[in-house]
């Protein structure tokens, strides 16, 4: 089970020790929540924060797009150094084309949706993805209430993984703690997005290897 930390939940004003406290607790990935105010109601950061991270640690950046048009903006987070660059299937005409050109850009490409987009509007693509990211929140925010429901297409995500339809990663984004955890484990998860839990724990070496044993 691979951890990663969505730095939304960090202390900006020392994002440098946020970085550093996560990458020496032991985690996988950093997670990157990119939102533009208009796909999502909020606003973060974009390429100039990720190339900064990107100098701040080793680990796979793993950007997580909630803007309208991502693939007018995917080179620029790409140079900036994205290792994994995932959009909404939702902000996308057409995925399968949309996973083609994120990796024609040298980056691992990924594909999310929304608690209430069924998933079949991913699978057509599944095949192509590096990475799946199954929301379980409505994206904007963290620290809201896990969204059971996310736990069907992991497990969905899983079969086919399983049947060899696909390769892709299966991650799970929101409310994200130990409990939901075990759940998401149990369903088939590859990856653990996590924010609050993470940040918001004084010992994030000990949170991590919670959610990971979890
Ligand atoms: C929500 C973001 C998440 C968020 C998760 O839109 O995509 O990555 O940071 O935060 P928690 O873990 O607090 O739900
Ligand atoms: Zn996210």
């Amino acid at each position: 089970m691979k951890i990663a930390p969505s730095l939304l939940s960090a202390d900006f004003a020392r994002l440098g020790d946020e970085v550093r406290s996560v990458a020496a607790g032991g985690a996988d990935l950093l997670h990157l929540d990119v939102m533009d105010g208009q796909f999502v109601p909020n606003l973060t950061f974009g390429p100039l924060l990720i190339d900064a991270v990107n100098r701040l640690s080793d680990l796979p950046l793993d950007v997580h797009l909630m803007i309208r048009d991502p693939l007018a903006l995917a080179r620029r987070f790409v140079q900036a150094g994205a290792d994994y660059l995932t959009v909404h299937c939702e902000t996308v005409a057409d995925p399968e084309g949309a996973l083609a050109a994120i990796k024609a850009l040298g980056a691992r490409a990924g594909l999310s949706l929304n608690p209430g987009t069924p998933l079949q509007a991913v699978l057509p693509a599944a095949g192509a993805a590096d990475l799946v990211l199954v929301m379980s929140v409505n994206p904007g925010f963290g620290g809201q209430a896990f969204i059971e429901s996310a736990l069907d297409k992991v497990r969905e995500l899983r079969k086919l993984k399983d049947g060899g339809k696909t390769n892709a990663l299966i991650s799970i984004d929101g409310g994200i703690n130990r409990r939901t955890a075990a759940l998401a484990a149990a369903a088939g998860a590859d990856i653990l997005v996590a924010g609050s839990a993470v940040f918001g724990s004084a010992d994030r070496a000990a949170e991590i290897a919670a959610l990971r044993g979890a």
